[in-house]
């Protein structure tokens, strides 16, 4: 069969992407033509020539991100730390900017005593991913998730899943809301790190086709002002962090300076730190249990 010539669909699919409102068509067209090659993106320059049937594959998964569908929808994953999370329909897209969080959390283990095995509280793990991307990173750590839509726990399962088959450590999966005070009661004054990337976006905010028609409203939106389930799981990371634990909350980019307020109102933090994203913009809240 005559093969075909690949950069020139690229390049068509950059434009279509562009003039749908893509925010990034040259990365999102190269993505695509990775997965359906099943090459890593950077390797897409080794297959110069494809079959006709290849590039039909391509070109309806192209039109199908011009119609604003997640790119990770289409390719069936997104990352965290090392690991890749199965993701679609009914869970948050993991986004890059909690890796930054991700990598603050695997410090705070890094600087614990090296014969302590941490315990770890994931609050609104979605995909599982922190929990997921903690337990590979360290198989000494006893890991704990906790979400409260079935839908979203039911992609965490595969995951978690999917890790054990790997050979990570399993996690804890609870089906729990992370404002119920008697939540994980068997942990209390015993976690080392709670991590929790909640709901955050204030309600009237505007948001691209991709996440507002794809990503769960229950992942979303934290009422008027993006902090109703923040402020309802503050006294659950308080009652179950040690003295000397840590805790890292991931906020829209309007509230750092109020989720700081609100832990140093509690009274029960020290070491309250508020952390940008790579594009400087406020993203979590850092702090320490007194
Ligand atoms: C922004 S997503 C984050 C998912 C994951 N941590 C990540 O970074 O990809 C928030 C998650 O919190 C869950 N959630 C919302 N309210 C919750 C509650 N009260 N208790 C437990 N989970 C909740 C949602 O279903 C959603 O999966």
């Amino acid at each position: 069969m005559t093969r075909v010539a690949l950069r020139p669909a690229i390049n068509a699919a950059v434009e279509t992407l562009r003039a749908a409102g893509v925010h990034s068509p040259q990365a999102d067209a190269e993505h695509l033509a990775a997965h359906v090659l099943g090459v890593e993106r950077t390797r897409l320059a080794l297959t110069p020539l494809v079959a006709p049937d290849t590039l039909t594959e391509y070109r309806a998964l192209v039109d199908r991100r011009a119609q604003r569908i997640p790119l990770q929808h289409l390719t069936g994953t997104a990352a965290m730390g090392d690991i890749d999370l199965a993701v679609g329909p009914g869970v948050f897209v993991p986004r890059p900017e909690t890796e930054l969080l991700f990598a603050w959390a695997l410090a705070q283990l890094e600087a614990l005593p090296h014969d302590h095995s941490p315990i770890v509280v994931d609050l609104c793990t979605g995909s599982g991913a922190l929990a997921l991307a903690i337990a590979h990173a360290r198989p000494d750590a006893d890991v704990h998730a906790v979400e409260i839509d079935a839908a979203a726990l039911r992609w965490a399962r595969r995951n978690a899943d999917r890790c054990i088959a790997d050979g990570d450590t399993p996690i804890t999966l609870h089906a729990d809301d992370v404002t119920d005070p008697n939540l994980l009661s068997e942990l209390t004054g015993r976690v080392d790190l709670v991590v929790a990337n909640p709901p955050y976006i204030p309600e009237d905010a505007k948001l691209d086709p991709e996440v507002a028609d794809h990503d769960p409203h229950l992942a979303l939106f934290g009422g008027a002002d993006g902090l109703d389930v923040i402020r309802g799981m503050i006294p659950t990371i308080t009652r179950l962090l040690r003295t000397g634990g840590a805790t890292a909350i991931e906020h829209d980019d309007a509230n750092g300076s109020d989720l700081a307020a609100l832990l140093g109102k509690q009274g029960d933090f020290t070491d309250i730190v508020e952390h940008p994203d790579l594009a400087g913009k406020p993203r979590f809240v850092a702090a320490i249990r007194s």
